[in-house]
């Protein structure tokens, strides 16, 4: 069974001290820093792009799940790749060709990451599960932290976890959005190895980092 990993996510970090947060995060046993890139287009709202990615890259020495949340996004995977991203996300409506976006991820040596929002099927990426390292399922609209998880999007990662485990592929099953310690059991079991989660890390417990974590990953 895979260790579950958390990949907090800076959304909900203070971004006056972006910095400073993601040490906190590295210290508290975060496996990786999830990166939230919203462009206003895609999402309804804006956040950070690689120069600010580059800066915080310096401080910090474990992986970067970068979520691109940007529309179009393939021209742009090189610049992400260029500031540090370890994993880069994409979402298949941000790019007219899913498959030569995963292969340029590939190709610049970073893990290609696709994700699902709560209302797309796995129809839209099942030919793809043979190329990708990672499917990250939504379970919220993407765009802002703190909304409500949405329980019907298990179904998908339970069947997700259906494929890999019949068709023996290698990608993980990352789910994001309103994740906390009654839900994230529920999206364990049914086959998810890396919780992503903002507010749920930093509000709860009194912002107790390192707990909440804990938390989360024991299930
Ligand atoms: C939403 C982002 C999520 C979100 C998670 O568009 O992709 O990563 O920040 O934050 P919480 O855990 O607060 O829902
Ligand atoms: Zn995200």
């Amino acid at each position: 069974m895979k260790k579950i990993q958390i990949s907090p996510s800076i959304l909900s970090a203070d971004f006056s001290q972006l910095g400073n947060e993601i040490k906190k995060l590295e210290q508290a046993g975060a496996d990786m820093i999830h990166v939230d890139v919203m462009d206003g287009h895609f999402v309804p709202n804006l956040t950070i792009g690689p120069p600010v990615i580059k800066s915080l890259k310096k401080h910090s020495s474990i992986k970067f799940d970068v979520h691109l949340m940007i529309s179009p996004v393939h021209k742009y995977i090189e610049d992400y790749s260029k500031a540090g991203a370890d994993i880069i996300t994409v979402h298949p409506e941000a790019t007219e060709n899913l498959k030569s976006s995963i292969l340029k991820i590939k190709k610049l040596g970073k893990k290609a990451g696709v994700s699902l929002n709560p209302e797309s099927e796995i129809s839209l990426i099942e030919n793809h599960l043979d190329e990708i390292d990672l499917v990250l399922i939504m379970s919220v609209n993407p765009g802002f932290g703190g909304q409500k998880f949405m329980p019907e999007v298990l179904d998908k990662v339970k069947k997700l976890k259906k494929i890999k485990d019949e068709k023996k592929f290698n990608y993980d099953i990352e789910i994001d959005g309103g994740i906390n310690f009654e839900n994230s059991k529920l999206a364990v079991n049914a086959g998810a190895n890396i919780l992503v989660s903002g507010t749920t890390i930093f509000k709860s417990n009194d912002g107790d980092i390192k707990k909440n974590i804990e938390l989360l990953r024991s299930h």
